[in-house]
């Protein structure tokens, strides 16, 4: 008999979790206002908010983490975490930043100005936030098929090179840079191919444009290359790693995602102008350029989750899980963005709760439902982080309404995704019961989805 797959890992420390009861939680997220943010983390069973900063640390990570140096400047632990950034990336100069919206205010401090456009494959919120707040555009040139939830294809996060040379030819001048985001969260923790990655970089070299990666997840996206695109299956992660940065000037990098670490990013590049551009700003924003906001202390435990994490047995454990909740919600018939992603199942919850109308918001209201049910927290991805329109002011309807289920890394079991499977096949079953959403009673006008807050509608 062929042996099941089992983790990479054993567990050395656990923290304990606690279950609630139905009229506890109805109380609790009343309070909330409906929102996930709000609730205190002590309430929820199972969380599923996100997979930034929530990874357990290994035994080498907490060991690292003692041999921190704490010097203000030159620190080795400083020099461990560039190494390191080097040896994966084959960027000669990294700057430290406290996570990775700070990489990206730095950076584009330096880069963006007013009436520039900066086009890439559906931006993450922070990334649009730091170019739009400078007034300049986000241009999304993500693939359409992203937007069919239920097409299977193994590169969804892809960017649309046709959309780009357009975006190229119209806007020329304007564009300081383009983003490429590793892998795409947005449209589901899908990956980019490396073709493509060959391909946006053969087009920015025609243009004489500059490439940057938003690399939170490039070690997941790594992965998919590697079992998913031929030519690179015997190839090792830090192979495909080096390569896929080969197609890139530079990365902004949340190091709460794929260096495993609880806080802390970076900025790196192979470009001398921007690296003294992006240091100026980093000292008056983040702190001196051999610190940036770390601790001594998480520099080497970022530095060894890095090393760690760009292993395949390491992702190969993490990303089969995330597997192994798509492959439970199938055995259920539960729709989600196909096929499951690196980081999180994105469920399309207008495909589940077919009766909430999209002005009552059915994502958020799958997200209600699913911690009512089980206590389980998950994340919508939808119409109100969507946010409103910023010049005709009316909700923006157009995208798709998803609950996203991010798994943080090495730190819930199978059973844990059991769990979530049939709480969410319970509303599943009784979804056309389910015709009342919920609305806003109060928000803010940017990122109205942390403070939002919502009433039932009765
Ligand atoms: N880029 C991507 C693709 C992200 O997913 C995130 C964060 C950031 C940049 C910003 O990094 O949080 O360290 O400042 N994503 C988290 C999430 C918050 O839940 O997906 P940060």
């Amino acid at each position: 008999m062929e042996l099941p797959f089992a983790e990479s890992w054993k567990i050395k420390m656990i923290e304990p979790i606690r279950k609630n009861t139905r009229k506890e939680r109805e109380q609790w997220l009343k309070e909330a206002g409906y929102n996930m943010f709000q609730l205190k983390a002590e309430h929820v069973y199972i969380d599923l908010l996100t997979d930034s900063g929530t990874g357990a640390m290994s035994d080498r990570q907490w060991a690292s983490m003692m041999l921190g140096d704490e010097s203000y400047a030159g620190a080795t632990s400083y020099y461990n975490m560039k190494d390191m950034v080097t040896r994966i990336t084959g960027f000669e100069y990294a700057l430290p930043t406290h996570q990775g919206r700070a990489a990206e205010n730095v950076l584009f401090s330096c880069l963006v100005k007013e009436g520039d456009v900066c086009p890439g494959n559906s931006h993450f919120d922070t990334t649009k936030g730091h170019i739009e707040s400078r007034k300049a555009l986000a241009l999304d040139c993500t693939i359409d098929e992203a937007k069919d939830t239920q097409l299977e294809i193994p590169f969804k996060g892809n960017v649309d090179i046709k959309k780009l040379e357009a975006a190229l030819a119209r806007y020329g001048e304007r564009i300081p840079f383009i983003i490429v985001t590793i892998t795409n969260n947005t449209a589901g923790g899908q990956p980019v191919s490396m073709q493509n990655l060959r391909n946006v970089k053969i087009l920015a070299d025609k243009y004489d444009k500059k490439v940057l990666f938003d690399s939170a997840r490039f070690a997941e996206n790594a992965y998919f290359i590697k079992t998913r695109e031929e030519g690179y299956r015997d190839k090792s992660i830090k192979e495909i790693c080096m390569e896929m940065f080969t197609h890139a000037d530079g990365m902004t990098m949340s190091a709460k995602k794929d260096a495993i670490v609880n806080m802390g990013g970076f900025f790196a590049t192979r470009l001398k102008e921007w690296y003294d551009a992006a240091k100026v700003k980093g000292i008056v924003y983040e702190g001196f350029i051999t610190y940036g906001g770390m601790n001594g202390r998480d520099m080497n435990a970022l530095a060894t989750g890095l090393d760690e994490n760009t292993e395949f047995d390491n992702l190969e454990s993490r990303i089969k899980q995330v597997e192994y909740l798509g492959k439970k919600l199938d055995e259920y018939g539960i729709p989600y963005q196909r096929p499951a992603g690196g980081h999180a199942i994105f469920v399309d919850a207008a495909k589940v709760l077919i009766h909430v109308p999209k002005e009552q918001f059915p994502a958020q209201t799958l997200a209600i439902e699913l911690y009512l049910e089980a206590g389980i927290r998950g994340c919508e991805i939808g119409y109100i982080l969507a946010d409103r329109d910023p010049v005709t002011r009316q909700n923006r309807f157009d995208g798709l309404d998803l609950l996203r289920l991010a798994i943080p890394r090495r730190v819930y079991t199978d059973n844990h995704m059991n769990v979530t499977a049939a709480a969410l096949k319970n509303i599943y079953d009784r979804r056309e019961d389910i015709t009342k959403g919920v609305k806003i009673i109060r928000e803010a006008e940017l990122l109205r989805h942390f403070t939002v807050e919502l009433k039932r509608i009765e």
